[in-house]
């Protein structure tokens, strides 16, 4: 079932790419070259299935499910020049490829796309607020992820506000609308919100994680990016909640932080030490204990949709394959 509906997304993505073939080629190239780059296209994916749980036919959430994707591309192509991130998919990003003035621009038309998507899909008029409110919602987290590299701390229940508001809502807003195109009611489609929620917050998490103990060449991101912008990663809130209880460590800690880099080799020498401090105190095993426990949050929330138990499963399944993802 999965690979059918991987292979609907592909197909459906391969003709968008191919209607973008026109000119002026400097907006239009940078589109097709991060769809062609793939990436995993989990958030389609989540649409589909979430519309086929309650009976659905995926045919009526195949626009929307491409939408989302689009929408998610387009925040990537935006969140690359912000993040100053060299790698994407482990190809040069589109602003280092090119410049930022076509980066802008082409995730514009991108964004412009998805709504035309989602205009042409079913039950656009329902879809559509829950789409931009979402959407908000992603431009509010993506601004205090940015503030917050300009702060020495931040609490844990900032950071778990960040990254709900700039990854998970976007999880959740696919099941949501997968499932009212499939037919589900109000309280259902609500269940899978909160259950993509919290499977958004544990992909987050590992996505914190695989910045440092990722392989790059599968993770298809540059190595420690995250600690060379100085990003609040739950890597690092812990790290230093963890290291006040230990004076020498923190002060190691505090040191490299204030630390900016200005050259690769300065920051690789970043990296390798602030790595040190998370092998230190065991952070990959708290990290994924966190993990864990947002998966448990998020299966609880599944639990009381009322659909096939057998496709509950294979959701779960899936879901818990990303949480232990390399890439
Ligand atoms: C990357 O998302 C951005 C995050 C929210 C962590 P993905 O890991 O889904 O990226 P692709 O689409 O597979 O490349
Ligand atoms: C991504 O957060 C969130 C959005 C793109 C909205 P990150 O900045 O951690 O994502 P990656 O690691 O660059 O994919
Ligand atoms: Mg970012
Ligand atoms: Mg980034
Ligand atoms: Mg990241």
């Amino acid at each position: 079932m999965i690979e059918k509906f991987q292979q609907t997304i592909q197909e459906e993505i391969e003709k968008l790419s191919a209607e973008l073939a026109v000119p002026p080629a400097e907006l239009y190239e940078p589109i097709r070259y991060m769809l062609s780059l793939g990436g995993k296209r989990i958030r389609p994916l989540l649409t589909l299935m979430a519309c086929d749980l309650f009976g659905g036919n995926i045919n009526d959430s195949v626009s929307s499910a491409l939408a989302l994707e689009l929408f998610h591309n387009f925040t990537l192509v935006h969140d690359d020049i912000m993040d100053n991130a060299p790698l994407r998919r482990n190809k040069p990003t589109v602003h280092s490829k090119w410049n930022n003035s076509i980066a802008i621009l082409s995730g514009d038309v991108m964004m412009v796309k998805a709504y035309q998507l989602l205009s042409k899909g079913k039950m656009c008029d329902a879809i559509l607020p829950i789409f931009n409110e979402m959407a908000v919602k992603v431009c509010e987290g993506q601004q205090w992820d940015l503030n917050y590299e300009q702060l020495y701390k931040i609490s844990i229940p900032q950071y778990f506000k960040m990254i709900e508001l700039k990854t998970a809502v976007l999880i959740a807003a696919c099941m949501k609308i997968g499932a009212l195109l499939g037919g589900a009611k109000t309280e259902d489609a609500n269940h899978l919100y909160e259950f993509g929620k919290n499977t958004g917050i544990a992909f987050q998490l590992q996505d914190d994680l695989l910045d440092i103990y990722g392989e790059e060449e599968k993770f298809g991101k540059q190595k420690g990016g995250d600690i060379i912008a100085n990003k609040k990663t739950f890597l690092l809130i812990k790290a230093s909640d963890i290291a006040s209880n230990n004076p020498y460590l923190k002060e190691e800690l505090d040191q490299w932080m204030s630390v900016k880099t200005l050259n690769d080799k300065d920051s690789l020498e970043k990296v390798k030490a602030v790595t040190k401090i998370y092998d230190f105190v065991n952070i990959q095993k708290i990290t994924k204990e966190e993990i864990n426990s947002y998966h448990l949050k998020a299966v609880s929330a599944l639990e009381k949709v009322s659909a096939s138990p057998d496709k509950k499963k294979h959701l779960v399944e899936f879901t818990s394959s990303l949480l232990q993802r390399q890439s």
